[in-house]
């Protein structure tokens, strides 16, 4: 976990404007300095709505110029309300609260990439196009959507790098074939994929059937496949939170989130399905019993974290950074 992972800052809706028929642009500026904290591409900010909802939102702008964020905001109909508030009550000169930047996205170094996206998954890879080109290293992308019109920066895109960039609008042209996308790339391209699940999971079949599965990075913007719960049920557990100085306990049928936002209604949270990142807290001691998909148990364990939401213990106790 990185200093702004968890760093709040007041900002301005300097510009709000439809870019497809259901994808909105914010262009974010401080409001307390002349800039926003750093941020590498693969980064995303959690606002803050008026609500009391927050969502999560891939920066998607120049990320050497800290004067503002951008993100793309996609209307989701079926969503659980915080796009919609967004597309409907956010104008430029609003002020929103937002938390972050924190990356578990992040773009590793490589002289090659393949870059996959689908929808509104364009936003983080956007970034990281940009940052490829300034390491002056190999790629392409594929980017599918559901029709040409609805894929933002698919214009954009096309018209910069039209050898490196494939448009895919699947009314015409079906779905990304990422089976023949991934079959013979080079043993130093990286895979990036973000996007609808259907995407992500065929990319991680395709990547598994033939050997890269070490070479892929995914981003989901909605739940993968957890472990199932065990089979002799939940156990309760003790959780410490040491800067509160409280120790509570964790019944079998209560989340650790639950428990925890009942003596620190101030803790983050959104997906509360393991996946956006919001509720990550640091583990001082014990050891987590991991159930997210955002980051593998590997992957927390060296970061010395876990999502609350879904996480549980192994052990009769844990004591978290809170
Ligand atoms: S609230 Fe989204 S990962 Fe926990």
């Amino acid at each position: 976990m990185e200093q702004n992972d968890f760093r709040r800052t007041t900002v301005r809706v300097a510009e709000a404007e439809h870019v497809t028929a259901d994808v909105m642009r914010l262009v974010l500026t401080p409001v307390d300095s002349d800039k926003l904290p750093d941020w590498e591409a693969g980064a995303h900010v959690d606002l803050h709505l008026p609500s009391g909802l927050s969502r999560q939102y891939s920066l998607c702008g120049d990320a050497t110029d800290t004067t503002s964020y951008t993100i793309c905001v996609l209307r989701e109909p079926n969503g659980r309300g915080g796009s919609a508030e967004i597309h409907d009550t956010i104008k430029a000169g609003s002020e929103l609260e937002i938390v972050g930047p924190r990356n578990h996205f992040a773009l590793h170094p490589a002289p090659s990439y393949l870059f996959l996206a689908g929808g509104i998954g364009i936003t983080p890879i956007k970034a990281m196009i940009d940052e490829a080109e300034r390491q002056g290293a190999e790629w392409s992308l594929l980017y599918g959507g559901r029709t040409a019109s609805s894929m933002v920066y698919g214009p954009e895109l096309g018209q910069r790098h039209p050898e490196r960039v494939q448009l895919i609008p699947q009314d015409v042209e079906g779905l990304i074939d990422v089976v023949v996308a991934v079959a013979e790339l080079a043993d130093d391209t990286l895979v990036y994929c973000c996007g609808p699940e259907g995407l992500l999971d065929a990319t991680t079949k395709a990547c598994e059937a033939v050997g890269i599965s070490d070479r892929l990075h995914i981003e989901r913007f909605a739940a993968g496949e957890a472990p199932p719960p065990p089979e002799d049920g939940e156990k309760p557990f003790e959780v410490e939170l040491r800067q509160s100085n409280i120790t509570l306990t964790v019944a079998a049928d209560q989340t650790l989130l639950e428990v925890v936002r009942s003596v620190r209604p101030d803790i983050d949270f959104s997906c509360q399905e393991g996946y956006c990142g919001s509720c990550e807290s640091r583990v001082l001691e014990g050891q987590p019993d991991h159930r997210g998909t955002m980051m593998t148990p590997e992957e927390h364990d060296e970061d010395g974290t876990m999502l609350i939401c879904v996480g549980r213990s192994c052990t009769p106790k844990l004591v978290l950074d809170l």
